[in-house]
């Protein structure tokens, strides 16, 4: 989602870019004094002088090449990718899947993108949502043809669901909340190709209204009580998933559903950081006649703002439970979660809170996830939260979120209250602003990576410093000690995205935003923002491992979406010859610019789809 809101983050830690150019002049990092050397990095690193080479557009060869996490297909050229179409490379094929309004039960019909009707708010709660972003595939008995999918709905503004800029009475707002949430849909391929098991007992919407519970420190807390009867889940952003099974959704910007109806509310310090405000996002949820759970001024429903921001976890073959919010792992504007199974068994999950300045964040479950689970614990409900602060010198810090620090003692009663206000105890700490984090993903040589979108308003630019101002971003490289579960990392920059531009416009990218290394060591980007000369948003392919120790980085374009869209949520089938990603928002609703998956005509209302990509050939899709 592009959401461009002001930093909420008024304290005085030192930011990023200060620390980039302290990095970056002293070249001596990369070879690190302490004994976590930043020499178990294996790729190259742009920052240090490596060049981009030019491969962009040859073609590599051999099996060596693709099991070492080679690519080796035709690359979309800038020229092609712009237009109301999506355009893939010539070594690839796609299928478009669940568009916004595909039922999910017999007996209603699909929304088709027609202008003068809209689906009803019930039909909607039984239909595919808009906002498509992150997503993951659970095969069916370790199938590569049918599997649960469960995608996030991560926002569909008024004008694109309900064709008016605001709500004008409780049946629009039931129509916008139902376009909103998680959708797990049961699909199988077949000799059509994949489609959807309509009526599937795994079939399931989850909705800002359906009924949810609460886990860990925080759960029974003032800071969010009362629980009984909370509901729902919004701005579902990315997501991940757990060794047992279970689908991770992440709630991101769920301050802009909330308003002021009366305009009788005054912000708390903690509502500030969070940056709520009378109006929220426009969405107009507060003006609901009966529920007034998003009216910030209503006495109705105290806490109801801290019961959103969460990891929630959905179990895709318990379609009966509620989802669960773990509030061990904090409460910030949730990106996505990146899971880990860490030294002696330990759960990690890495998780960027997505807004200018703010910040990164590790959680450590306190013990092996599988002994855990067999006593009855989550190992999501009792762990340590952490929060990131990198040094000058190429180390860094993970900083415990913990009342036993005096410091957060002296502001906060209790853990609920640390990790219900996450951002306020990390600010404290001194942890380090960065460039708006998005995904976080974990390469199978231990190497954790952050896509760092932009920062277009960061201050003292600085001519020297090619991120003063960040406008296309960067992606940012860690290790850490003890095999994830440590204190402290090394880290360095992957890449500027600015440097692809300078390389040539073949391989350029801008606002890096998914992200996934496969287990071959190949890196996924997806991009949401400005391309250089109209090029749509895309999907990049990166081969992350130094071939034959030669500095090298080979960056081809896979995938283009359509005019105004982004290109988010990624997963495949158990043997990588399936991959789903997704256009969200495309033409921005506008059916002037797009009508995606219709054909182009000015009328048809754009919607939020899937694509099923395949190589031709059948190979490991990035290959
Ligand atoms: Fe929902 Fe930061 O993208
Ligand atoms: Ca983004
Ligand atoms: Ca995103």
């Amino acid at each position: 989602m592009i959401h461009d809101e002001e930093s909420s983050n008024k304290s005085d830690n030192r930011k990023f870019s200060e620390i980039l150019e302290a990095a970056s002049s002293r070249r001596s990092f990369m070879t690190g004094t302490i004994s976590l050397a930043a020499a178990t990095f294996i790729a190259p690193s742009l920052a240090t002088g490596a060049t981009l080479n030019n491969t962009v557009g040859s073609r590599g060869s051999g099996e060596n090449r693709l099991r070492k996490g080679g690519i080796n297909f035709e690359p979309v050229p800038v020229s092609a990718g712009t237009g109301p179409m999506p355009t893939i490379s010539s070594d690839y094929e796609y299928q478009v899947l669940i568009p916004w309004g595909t039922p999910l039960e017999s007996g209603i019909a699909e929304y088709t993108g027609d202008p003068t009707t809209r689906p009803s708010a019930a039909d909607q709660e039984r239909m595919i949502g808009v906002g498509h972003d992150g997503m993951h595939f659970f095969p069916i008995e370790g199938r590569n043809s049918e599997g649960i999918l469960a995608i996030n709905h991560e926002f569909g503004s008024n004008s694109h669901v309900l064709g008016k800029e605001a709500p004008e009475n409780d049946e629009d707002i039931r129509l916008s909340q139902a376009a909103h949430g998680v959708a797990m849909v049961h699909i199988k391929r077949g000799r059509q190709g994949w489609k959807v098991v309509t009526d599937s007992p795994y079939n399931r919407r989850i909705t800002p209204n359906t009924p949810v519970v609460f886990a860990g420190p925080a759960q029974g807390s003032s800071a969010i009580a009362p629980e009984a009867g909370a509901r729902g889940t919004v701005n579902n952003c990315s997501s991940g998933h757990t060794p047992w099974g279970t689908y991770l959704t992440c709630e991101e910007n769920f301050n802009g559903y909330f308003g002021d109806n009366q305009g009788t509310w005054t912000p708390t310090e903690e509502q500030e950081r969070y940056g709520f405000s009378s109006t929220g996002f426009g969405y107009g949820w507060e003006t609901h006649s009966s529920d007034r759970r998003f009216d910030l001024g209503s006495n109705a429903h105290p806490n109801e703002d801290n019961r959103f921001g969460w990891v929630v976890e959905i179990d895709p073959m318990a379609p009966d439970q509620p989802p669960v919010k773990r509030t061990a792992l904090g409460r910030f504007k949730h990106e996505g979660v990146a899971i880990v199974e860490g030294k002696n068994g330990h759960i990690v999950a890495y998780m960027g809170d997505d807004q200018r300045f703010d910040y990164i964040y590790k959680y450590v479950s306190s013990g092996n996830w599988e002994e855990m689970l067999a006593e009855g614990i989550s190992p999501l409900d009792r762990g340590r939260l952490h929060v990131a602060k990198f040094n000058d010198d190429g180390t860094g810090e993970w900083l415990r979120l913990t009342i036993n620090n005096p410091i957060l003692a002296e502001r906060f009663s209790s853990q609920a209250e640390v990790l219900t206000y996450a951002r306020v105890a990390a600010d404290l700490l001194g942890a380090t602003p960065m460039d708006r984090p998005e995904w976080t993903t974990v390469a199978p040589n231990g190497d954790v990576y952050c896509t760092l979108t932009n920062n277009s308003r960061r201050e003292e630019p600085n001519a020297a410093n090619p991120l003063a101002p960040n406008a296309d971003g960067h992606i940012i490289r860690w290790r850490d000690s003890a095999n994830h579960v440590g204190n402290r990392f090394v880290w360095d920059i992957f890449a500027f995205a600015q440097d692809t531009h300078a390389e040539g416009d073949e391989r350029s990218f801008s606002d890096p935003d998914g992200l996934w290394v496969d287990p071959g060591g190949r890196m996924f980007i997806q991009t949401d923002g400005d391309q250089v000369k109209g090029l749509n948003n895309q999907l990049l392919v990166c081969s992350v491992y130094d071939n034959g120790g030669a500095r090298s980085m080979d960056i081809r374009r896979l995938f283009t979406g359509v005019t105004g869209d982004e290109i988010t949520g990624l997963t495949t089938t158990p043997n990588r010859r399936t991959l789903f990603i997704n256009t969200q928002h495309p033409g921005n609703g506008d059916p002037l610019l797009s009508s995606f998956p219709a054909e182009p005509d000015g009328v048809t209302i754009p919607r939020d789809s899937t694509f099923v990509i395949t190589r031709k050939d059948g190979w490991v899709v990035g290959s």
